[in-house]
């Protein structure tokens, strides 16, 4: 079987950066579970259904209309790789990832991604849920400054307004939900190593994930 490295942890904790460099390093494919959350929250919010309509929503999932071309995010053939990144749809897609349902609606999806000759899946329940037989688990953190200070950075470099005190608010609120569901709550797997990165580059980062993937 291919090997699986799951990087999991809460919101602007590195793992999207670290979990793309090492999936380029090694030559392995990359999953960013969290887009499809966003992307099904996203679409949710186009047709006008309520985030807690668990039946629509779920059904939606099932069926999600997606494509990723070369770094660029479709939905129903709309490019919306700006759009989903949005922070309002970062909070909306944790309000629907507490849906069990929906959480159901896409394990196929994760499951069906594209592994050889590897895989490298960035996400909340990558390790506990998703790829539970993961050759390497990986849970990153950060302190809340570092990881707002991170965020606030990378929307000001797209060019999207943002605002310190929010982003901490944001973000407290979403580690908050996410650790408090029922279903797949955000936590490391007993076998996942878990890496603080407040004082660490991505660098430095993806170097000690590509040595403990290489022992
Ligand atoms: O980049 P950031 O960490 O802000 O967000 P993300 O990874 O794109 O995920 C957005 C939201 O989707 C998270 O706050 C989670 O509530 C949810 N999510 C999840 O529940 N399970 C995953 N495997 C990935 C994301």
């Amino acid at each position: 079987p291919s090997p699986v490295i799951t990087i999991d942890g809460p919101t602007a904790s590195g793992k999207g950066t670290v979990a793309h460099r090492v999936a380029k390093h090694l030559g392995f494919h990359y999953l960013d579970s969290g887009a499809l959350y966003r992307l099904t929250a996203l679409m949710a919010t186009l047709h006008g259904i309520a985030l807690e309509d668990e039946t629509a929503i779920a059904s939606m999932a099932r069926t999600l209309p997606c494509r990723f071309v070369h770094g660029h995010v479709f939905l129903e053939d709309a490019d919306v790789t700006d759009a989903v990144r949005a922070e309002e749809v970062g909070v909306a897609a944790s309000r629907i990832a507490v849906l069990p349902a929906v959480r159901q609606a896409l394990v196929d999806l994760q499951v069906a991604f594209r592994y050889t000759p590897g895989l490298v899946a960035d996400g909340r329940d990558m390790g506990t849920v998703i790829f539970p037989d993961a050759s390497l688990k990986v849970f990153l953190t950060a302190s809340a400054e570092a990881r707002a200070s991170r965020r606030y950075k990378q929307l000001i470099e797209k060019g999207i307004s943002a605002n310190m005190e929010n982003l901490v608010k944001d973000l407290m609120e979403r580690d908050a939900r996410d650790s408090a569901r029922s279903t797949a709550p955000l936590k490391p797997a007993p076998d996942a190593i878990i890496l603080d990165t407040s004082e660490l580059t991505a660098e430095e980062a993806v170097n000690k994930v590509l040595v403990w993937y290489a022992q």
